[in-house]
């Protein structure tokens, strides 16, 4: 199951990234219709192994605060990912928005690793 969801970690970073490069070069193959469908399915998939891992696993968020700040880094995440691709309007502001997305991924890989809260604590 923890294959599967880095797995998923992995599929979801590329992806977004990939999006992010055409968003830049304002490329046509962003109205694909695979990449228009494909980031919502594995994203959903994402947060539905991370939550069946923690309930594997017995890790309540509410008590082992680690999990609710990857919680709502992942929200973070997203929004900044919907920022960087929809509502950014040049690009300096696509890329800030991009890093400040890469920023909130390296806070869930390191809250993973570590369990270690860094703002909930
Ligand atoms: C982009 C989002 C995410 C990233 C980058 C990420 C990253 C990771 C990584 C790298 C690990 C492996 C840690 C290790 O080596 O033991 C991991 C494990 C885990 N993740 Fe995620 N994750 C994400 C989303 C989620 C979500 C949404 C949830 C739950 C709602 C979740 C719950 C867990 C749990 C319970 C583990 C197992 C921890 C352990 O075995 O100690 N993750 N995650």
């Amino acid at each position: 199951m923890k294959h599967l969801h880095i797995t998923l970690v992995v599929l979801s970073i590329s992806l977004f990234t990939y999006r992010f490069i055409l968003t830049l070069m304002a490329s046509k193959k962003l109205d694909s219709k695979w990449l228009k469908i494909s980031p919502h399915v594995i994203d959903t998939f994402l947060i539905i192994v991370g939550i069946s891992l923690a309930v594997k696993l017995h890790i309540n968020p509410m008590e082992q605060l680690w999990l609710g700040e990857k919680i709502i880094a992942l929200f973070a995440y997203i929004f900044t990912g919907y920022y960087t691709l929809k509502l950014a309007r040049n690009r300096p502001m696509q890329i800030l928005g991009y890093l400040g997305a890469m920023g909130w991924v390296m806070l869930m890989v390191r809250l993973a690793m570590t369990r270690e809260v860094m703002f909930l604590g």
